[in-house]
């Protein structure tokens, strides 16, 4: 079973894995425009992580997991405990760097979900993650390794990087 990680689960998988490789998602693109009641922020107070929004295209790369047969239940479980926050799972088609593909499972946080924002001005973005703080740490270290996790695969990310170099001139004026 393989498990397509485009936000945390790149630097925090929290599951066992017998490999690990650079994948891409095609159609779909990442964006800042889940709240984050329970993880990155609180209720009244979300922060914003990511999701995949589709766009005919479009691309997001991540990193692919590939996890036993025998293990993958109790792998999915936890997982869907961890994002309950909105996140369902869906099957889809992975593109790996030799051209290979293969099927396996991500988890999209839709427009239909209680806390989907949707998008908004980066200026807005930026302040909501400056602010925002909950059970599994501050916003501003999950875009932190996000940010740095997609240069130490060599992915480029104008969106975030974009969001994540605003960030930064906000918070050295402060
Ligand atoms: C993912 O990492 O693939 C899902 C979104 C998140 O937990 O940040």
């Amino acid at each position: 079973m393989w498990i397509f990680g485009y936000g945390s689960l790149i630097w925090n998988p929290g599951f066992s894995y017998h490999d690990r490789r650079v994948a891409r998602l095609d159609n779909w693109v990442r964006r800042f425009w889940q709240g984050s009641t329970d993880h990155r922020g609180v209720p009244g107070r979300p922060g914003r992580v990511v999701t995949l929004i589709s766009e005919l295209a479009g691309d997001c790369w991540g990193v692919a997991y590939n996890c036993e047969k025998s293990g993958s239940q109790r792998v999915m479980e936890k997982l869907d405990l961890r994002e309950k926050g909105g996140y369902h799972r869906e099957s889809v088609k992975l593109n790996f760097i030799d051209g290979s593909t293969t099927e396996g499972l991500v988890y999209v946080a839709g427009p239909d979900n209680s806390d989907y924002l949707g998008p908004a001005d980066e200026a807005d973005i930026v302040t909501q993650i400056i602010l925002a703080q909950g059970p599994s740490g501050s916003n501003r270290a999950y875009l932190r390794n996000l940010a740095n996790s997609l240069r130490s695969l060599s992915v480029s990310d104008p969106h975030v990087f974009s969001i994540e170099s605003k960030v930064l001139a906000k918070i050295s004026t402060q």
